[in-house]
């Protein structure tokens, strides 16, 4: 069964992707692509697996980074939401956000999901896994009936 870092880890390379595309088309509408990937995904990783690492005294510096690391892409994805893509600074803010979420993504990779994975049992990050893929199942249900 997959773990969390399994999924996570799937949906970072796919934001990745799309951090790329929107680099090279500088499309608003990629841009929408990498918000509906990556809100749900910081809120999902907040609400079932920052909690569970938070509990590990080791881990609590490294988690309240990341909520840190988080709340910027959230400001910036905010900011771009209401931006044309013919602002001229349009170009400079895909660029921030793509470096601000591939330095997180590279830190969870690196440390978080390292340090993790010596301390929670493979059925603690499957378990995290089972409800990470259900509260992202609801959330999108919800965003197609809006
Ligand atoms: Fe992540
Ligand atoms: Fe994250």
């Amino acid at each position: 069964m997959d773990t969390i870092y399994d999924i996570l880890k799937a949906e970072h390379d796919q934001v990745s992707d799309l951090l790329h595309q929107a680099s090279r088309d500088g499309l608003k509408v990629t841009f929408f692509k990498i918000k509906l990937k990556a809100d749900p995904h910081m809120m999902g990783e907040e609400k079932f697996f920052y909690p569970v690492l938070e509990e590990i005294e080791d881990l609590r510096e490294l988690v309240s980074h990341a909520y840190e690391e988080h709340n910027e892409a959230k400001t910036l994805i905010f900011e771009m939401e209401g931006m044309d893509e013919r602002n001229e600074n349009w170009t400079a803010k895909i660029s921030e956000l793509k470096q601000s979420i591939e330095r997180h993504i590279e830190e969870e990779e690196g440390k978080l999901f390292e340090k993790a994975r010596n301390v929670l049992s493979q059925e603690r990050a499957e378990e995290i896994a089972q409800q990470y893929i259900e509260f992202k199942r609801s959330y999108m249900n919800r965003i197609e009936t809006t």
